[in-house]
């Protein structure tokens, strides 16, 4: 079915417009985020239907904790319900789910939690799905700084051993290969402290729909829209 099109081997979305999408319909912000995890499911089922090997979502990044403290709290038990609802599909379907950002300042329920749903899915196969979480682009390359600087500290690394790879391999996404496409809902043109050094050579996609809009066909248009792009890295 989707032979003419190249699936991104890693796909990342931020998704965005939850808000808006409320405020059109006069409905509460928080309405907008509840629509936005439905239609999160249904993405993590396209993607893994369409053979998607690496799929990375926005959900929380380390600036929302500057909203309105009841839209935090929504998104912090969204997150609980949505590791409840989702263990077995995610376990049967193979999927396994892992947390990119940091643990800190989240409180140690949800902390435990979120290691429980890494534990019991790790050994999924059919596809790797984070979800960016307290997650921030420059905390992240901050983090790997002190990573690396206690290696040469304890004497494990010289200097010199520091090269693209070993800062790759210490970023929260060690492990998982660049996003080939990066996905922005509601026409916004801004990377937003995402994936900042994965994306380095990642394509574009900026849709229109508001991020509860977003659906299936407008994913296959976005990557037909990939399969067209000429990717040099650099060369020529
Ligand atoms: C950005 O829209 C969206 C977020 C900050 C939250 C994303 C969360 C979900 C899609 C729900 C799934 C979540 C979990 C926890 C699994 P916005 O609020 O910035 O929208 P606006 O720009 O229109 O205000």
């Amino acid at each position: 079915m989707f032979d003419d099109i190249v699936i991104p081997k890693h796909l990342a979305i931020i998704m965005d417009g939850n808000g808006r999408w409320a405020k059109k319909r006069g409905e509460l912000r928080i309405n907008g985020h509840k629509e936005g995890m439905l239609v999160l499911k249904r993405t993590v089922e396209s993607c893994k239907n369409m053979g998607v090997d690496y799929l990375t979502v926005y959900a929380f990044s380390t600036e929302n904790w500057k909203r309105p403290k009841i839209e935090v709290a929504f998104l912090l038990k969204l997150l609980k319900y949505y590791i409840n609802s989702e263990l077995d599909y995610l376990k049967e379907n193979k999927v396994a789910l892992r947390f990119i950002g940091t643990r800190q300042g989240l409180d140690k329920k949800i902390v435990s939690m979120m290691e429980m749903i890494e534990k019991e899915t790790s050994t999924g196969t059919e596809m790797v799905f984070s979800i960016a979480f307290n997650y921030g682009g420059r905390m992240e390359i901050a983090d790997s700084f002190k990573e690396i600087a206690k290696l040469i500290q304890d004497g494990d690394i010289q200097i010199e051993d520091i090269n693209e790879d070993l800062i790759s391999n210490s970023l929260y996404t060690k492990n998982i290969p660049d996003p080939e496409l990066i996905i922005r809902t509601s026409g916004e043109f801004r990377i937003s402290n995402f994936l900042l050094w994965q994306s380095a050579y990642s394509e574009y996609y900026i849709s229109d729909l508001l991020w509860p809009d977003f659906n299936e066909e407008e994913l296959i248009k976005a990557f037909k829209i990939f399969s067209t792009r000429n990717r040099r890295f650099g060369g020529i």
